[in-house]
């Protein structure tokens, strides 16, 4: 870590060892059901800022939730902006946290976002998140294709981790090698009976309430990008997707989840950041149940250590098998 970083972080350590990070009531403390084939926390853009230490309490209060709870998670799926600047100082502290909550999950399922990667040298960036993956316990990375995408296999379902294969400001670029191997990832499942939970940052063109979750601008803004089309007619070739992104920063709302017919779409809160919407609590995640019948998609306030009320837009969504 160069002298910036490293004077960055200590000034984050400081102003953590300050912080309230209450823990959470056990009233209704995350319970592990073990009926469930497996269970993970969703997170969309922690966004650690070595100028705002109130992400970092965001964030904390969020992995508090996590300790709290009853047994543990099989995954935590971080959906990208990880770090607002995409400085070292930034991942480590996002590591810590992590690393401070490692008995409650087994595997850290990271996804690149436009903070990450943009503005700096691609390579450098991408090497860069890869060591912040592998600096926390249980985090998987397994890619040797120069990019950012990789798999990884379990019992009931296939994460499938996108990636951009170079700088891009706001959206994503998937490359033609990428879409092919998207393709076949996702048709590997399907054979399997599995469900692809497909993970990216920006959501597909249209969906999940844009423009109005981007601030009604644009005719692609808050998206993917130019290839959105493309990945969705890859979507549209199986029955298995559920497409799981962040970006928008827009609290739990009608918009969260959109049943597209033969995939759906879910797009989550930010953990760290302001959300927008009429649902702008702090801290906000989906636990996420797999079942041999359904799955099960809940809104939890990590903050407040509590489910969202379950009459509330956004608050509780099951698909069947
Ligand atoms: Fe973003």
């Amino acid at each position: 870590m160069n002298k910036y970083n490293e004077n960055n972080y200590k000034t984050m350590c400081e102003e953590y060892s300050r912080m309230t990070v209450a823990m959470p009531p056990d009233s209704e403390r995350i319970v592990r059901d073990s009926e469930a084939l497996f269970t993970f926390a969703a997170w969309g853009d922690p966004q650690i800022f070595h100028g705002s230490s109130s992400r970092t309490q965001k964030f904390a209060f969020a992995c508090a939730d996590i300790a709290n709870m009853e047994g543990k998670l099989d995954a935590i799926a971080i959906l990208g902006d990880i770090a607002e600047m995409g400085a070292e100082c930034e991942y480590k502290m996002c590591a810590d946290l992590l690393n401070g909550i490692s008995d409650k999950f087994t595997d850290l399922l990271c996804v690149t976002g436009n903070h990450d990667i943009r503005i700096r040298d691609y390579k450098s960036q991408r090497n860069k998140f890869r060591d912040f993956v592998l600096s926390v316990k249980g985090g998987v990375f397994d890619n040797d294709n120069g990019g950012y995408y990789f798999s990884r296999d379990y019992d009931c379902c296939r994460f499938i981790l996108m990636g951009s294969d170079s700088n891009s400001f706001e959206g994503t670029n998937i490359g033609r090698a990428q879409r092919k191997w998207l393709d076949d990832e996702i048709g590997k499942a399907e054979k399997e009976g599995k469900i692809a939970f497909v993970l990216n940052h920006q959501t597909l063109k249209h969906s999940n309430g844009l423009p109005v979750t981007w601030g009604g601008n644009g005719k692609w803004r808050g998206s993917i990008g130019i290839q959105s089309d493309k990945i969705k007619d890859i979507f549209e070739k199986h029955k298995n997707v559920i497409f799981i992104t962040g970006h928008l920063h827009y609290g739990f709302s009608v918009y969260s989840y959109e049943d597209c017919g033969c995939f759906k779409l879910l797009s989550l809160p930010t953990v760290g950041v302001v959300n927008h919407g009429s649902m702008n609590k702090d801290s906000q995640g989906y636990i996420i149940s797999v079942y041999p019948d359904k799955i099960t998609i809940r809104a939890r306030l990590h903050m407040e250590g509590k489910w969202l009320n379950p009459k509330a837009q956004g608050a509780y969504i099951e698909i069947k098998r």
